[in-house]
């Protein structure tokens, strides 16, 4: 390996390697995966080069396996997150990240008349369109869409 090809964040020996977040949602991905409470080694990259997203991400957790239902809460703001699965230096497994059909919590409803806006209830909504991601509101029945999506 050349200078050049240099990893910019060092190899793990096991764990999870999510490449292609966008930058500017890195602290999303870290708070939505509550990467704040896992004391195994994290290591992370922000502002990297990316040819198809201008300037990328990439978190590197030692020693943990996500399911895929945990993993898949990232899809809102890293839709096109890829996953490495590391065991014994190797890549083992590839995987995509996909918008799940329920979402609970991590999403606040748009409508500020929404009693999740008001009392202490955890929100929860039914994905309509995974592409543009949207959402209805299980309680009031407005849509989330993702332009006005705010992470809890
Ligand atoms: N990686 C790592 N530790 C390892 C092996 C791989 O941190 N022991 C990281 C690499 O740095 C890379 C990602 O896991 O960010 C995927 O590795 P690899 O498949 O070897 O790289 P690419 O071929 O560049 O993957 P892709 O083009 O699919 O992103
Ligand atoms: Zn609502």
């Amino acid at each position: 390996m050349n200078d050049k090809k240099q990893l910019k964040v060092s190899a793990i020996k096991e764990g999870t390697v999510i490449d292609h977040i966008p930058a500017q949602n890195l602290f999303k991905v870290i708070s939505i995966l509550r990467l704040d409470k896992i004391h195994t080694q994290i290591t992370f990259g922000t502002n990297l080069e990316s040819k198809r997203l201008g300037s990328k991400a990439i978190i590197k957790i030692s020693e943990i396996f996500f399911h895929d239902a945990e993993i898949n809460k990232i899809a809102l703001v890293a839709p096109d997150a890829k996953l490495n699965i590391i065991k014994d230096y190797e890549v083992v497994e590839k995987k995509v990240v996909e918008v799940p059909d329920e979402i609970v919590g991590i999403v606040k409803c748009f409508n500020p008349q929404c009693i999740t806006n008001h009392e202490k209830i955890t929100t929860r909504f039914t994905v309509v369109n995974k592409k543009e991601v949207s959402m209805k509101c299980h309680y009031c029945e407005k849509i989330t869409d993702s332009e006005h999506m705010e992470i809890i």
